[in-house]
Parts: C-alpha cells; structure tokens; sequence
C-alpha cells in the first residue's frame, strides 16, 4: 500500500492531521495500535484553548464542540480561605472550551470515516524504515497480516511510549524531563455543577480542581501521590478529602454525586527538541508532556498539527521544503512557552513535600500577585487561553 503521510497513532494529533489534510487534496493512512471504542473511551483532559476551538470549527468539526461544550470566560484561584477570579475575556478577549479529549476524538473519527479516510485501529508490530531516504515506510500487522505502508512522510503521533521518537537515533536527539513527586486523582461523577467556572485551589493538604463535563457530570482532581492505588479511595474519603481542600475558600462548597471513575495520573515534563529526522516529524505527546495543571497538552498537540499541515502542503502545492526544515523551531516555540507555564502553575499551586515555610509563603505571593496586579493576571491569562507570545509564533 502506498499513501502520501503515513500516520502513527490515532490520538488527538494523528487524526487531525489526516483530516486536514485531507482538506488540502493530501492521502495519509493512521495506524492505531489501541481498538476504536478504547481511544473513544479513554478520560483524558478537558479544556480546548481558543485556538483550538476556531481550528476545528474551521476544519468543520467543531458543532458537537459548540453545542456540547461550556464556553467558560474565566476560572477561580482558591487560595488562603480566598476564591479570587481571573477574566480570562476581560483580559485577553479570548475565551476557552470545556470539553472532553475523548469527544474531540469521536467528532474526528467520524469526520474520518464519513470521508472515506484510511484508519487501521489493532495494528501491532509498528516499525518505522527508511526514514533518512525520502521513500520511508511503516511496516506493521494488521488482523493476521503483515502490511508495509510506503509514503513520502512518517509522522509519529504514537505518544511518549510510541515508536516513533524511539526511531531517532538517540545519539541525535536532545531530551529534556523533569518529573514531579505527586500526581493526580481524577474523578468522574454525576450530579450538578459545583461552580460556575473551574476552581484551581492550592491548599495545605495538596491541590485540588474543580471542573466540569455537562450540566450532570463533574469532573474533579484531587494532588495525590502517584504510587497510590484506586483501591485506597472509597467515595466517602474522596468527597472527604475535596471538600476539606475546596470548601473552606470563601463560602465554595462543593456538591457530592456519585463517583463512576477514578484514576491516578502521574506529572512530568518532557520535550523533545528533535522533532524530526530525515522523513519522521513528531507532533503531540510523542514530542512533549506536560504536567495537565493549565490543560495544555492536547493544545499542544493541536499547534504542532497546524504548524505540519501548512509545511506539507507547502510541500506538495509548491515543492517548498523551507517549513518542513522549520518544523522543530516553529513548533518548539509554542511548546517551551507550554512546557514554562504548566510548569509555573504546578509549582504555585502544589503541596510539595518538604518545602521549608518560606517556599510556601512564595506561593502565597505568587498567587496574591497574579489575582491583584493586571499585568500578571493578563499573563496568567493569556498562556491559558494559548495566545501568550502569539506575535513570536506567528
Ligand atoms: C481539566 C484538566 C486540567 O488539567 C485542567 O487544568 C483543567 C480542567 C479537566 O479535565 O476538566
């Protein structure tokens, strides 16, 4: 088989690229290891920056977004018994979505598939070949058969545990990782909204998020250590545990419903600031992570597609190969911006162990500071809503 971009992994980024590409007259195939209904399925985050919202509005998959999702104009820092607003509007005249990655992805494979794309979900044996000739390949198995896709591109949107960043010769790639010692415990529940709007809320007992689903499902968050278990959780000492972080700002109280997920994610940073080699780009969670405080990780993997859509097909309209050359730069831009901000957010809002009474009064600063002053609010403001150096970007 052969096809013009061969994508590996079906995530936010692999099909978002294939379908605008597709929107541009270019042929690509994804290969996706996991089955259709576990990406569909599997609870990730939940906030669509700004510029998320219009691309895939534009794209012409955004009308479940808009109809479904909760435009949100501004979020709540808790902090010190205080509940302090940021207008992210007011402040940048941008706004954000909430909605759910695993419904961004639903929307795009049936964009896929009611145009006919290529998807192969339960493919196993991924390798990559060839990708330093410009005749690179993707071999794989695929219900019982082995297959070799030949395409001019590879683009690997596999994830951090994928195989695609492992096929840069390590000797030529530059990492970068910083792992942080909690992690989070998510929930699912049902029942009313608690808030109008997030609450991000720094508390001695740890971290703790307010966030939403639908007008009857919630979505909360609660710092944890990340060698903890589910198991450890009964719902009582859940609720228990985020009403004593929540409720004691400012008359909040959060409302109780009943829990049907749970989960522990861990924390790191990671770039990759190779991003290609030869015929390979990486784009999305293959190339970075970051910490999910701020939500800025499927953004992320959003940018890095619209930055490889206009290369590719300046490659194929013009011969032009001047922005696949600039794809790392261009992309790491945006990503070390992301990288710096969700770093920032986790370090003001986190309990970390071991830190001496000054360093948490510096939070307590940090957050009087960006919840009083315009000009750090408008900062806070405008990396989360994802137009913070937008001018260096363009
Ligand atoms: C959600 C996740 C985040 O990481 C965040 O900063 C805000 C909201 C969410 O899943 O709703």
């Amino acid at each position: 088989m052969r096809t013009q971009v061969g994508i590996v992994g079906a995530g936010p980024a692999g099909l978002l690229l294939s379908h605008l590409l597709h929107l541009r007259g270019i042929d690509s195939v994804v290969l996706e290891s996991r089955a259709r209904d576990q990406i569909e399925s599997t609870i990730r985050a939940g906030v669509l920056e700004q510029g998320t919202m219009d691309l895939l509005t534009d794209a012409g998959v955004g009308a479940r977004m808009k109809a479904e999702g909760a435009l949100h104009h501004g979020f709540e820092l808790a902090f010190e018994g205080k509940r302090r607003r940021i207008d992210l509007t007011g402040l940048t005249g941008h706004s954000i979505t909430v909605y759910a990655q695993h419904e961004v992805i639903k929307d795009l494979v049936a964009a896929r598939v009611a145009d006919g794309g290529k998807l192969r979900f339960g493919v196993s044996q991924t390798s990559i070949h060839d990708i330093e000739t410009d005749k690179p390949s993707i071999r794989y198995h695929h219900e019982g058969e082995a297959y070799e896709l030949q395409c001019d591109f590879v683009i690997g949107c596999d994830g951090s545990q994928g195989v695609s960043r492992a096929s840069i010769p390590p000797a030529l790639r530059r990492d970068f990782e910083r792992v942080y010692p909690f992690g989070w415990f998510g929930i699912l529940c049902e029942g009313p909204p608690s808030s109008d709007e997030l609450i991000y809320a720094r508390h001695e007992r740890g971290f703790a998020l307010v966030s939403t689903r639908s007008p009857n499902v919630q979505r909360m968050y609660f710092q944890c250590d990340p060698k903890d278990s589910v198991e450890n959780w009964s719902d009582d000492r859940i609720w228990a545990e985020l009403h004593a972080r929540v409720d004691s700002h400012d008359g909040q109280k959060i409302i109780d419903g009943k829990i049907f997920q749970k989960n522990i994610v861990g924390m790191r940073s990671f770039v990759s600031n190779t991003m290609q080699h030869g015929r390979l780009f990486l784009a999305g969670d293959a190339a970075h992570i970051v910490p999910p405080t701020g939500a800025k990780g499927m953004n992320l993997a959003v940018a890095d597609v619209r930055v490889l859509t206009e290369a590719l097909n300046a490659f194929y309209v013009e011969n032009r190969t001047d922005l696949l050359d600039g794809y790392s730069a261009t992309a790491l831009k945006r990503i070390w911006r992301a990288e710096h901000f969700s770093y920032w957010m986790t370090s003001m809002m986190h309990r970390i162990d071991g830190a001496s009474p000054f360093d948490q009064q510096l939070q307590v600063a940090e957050l009087e500071y960006v919840t009083t002053s315009r000009a750090a609010a408008t900062a806070m403001a405008e990396n989360y809503v994802g137009v913070a150096g937008a001018q260096a970007q363009a």
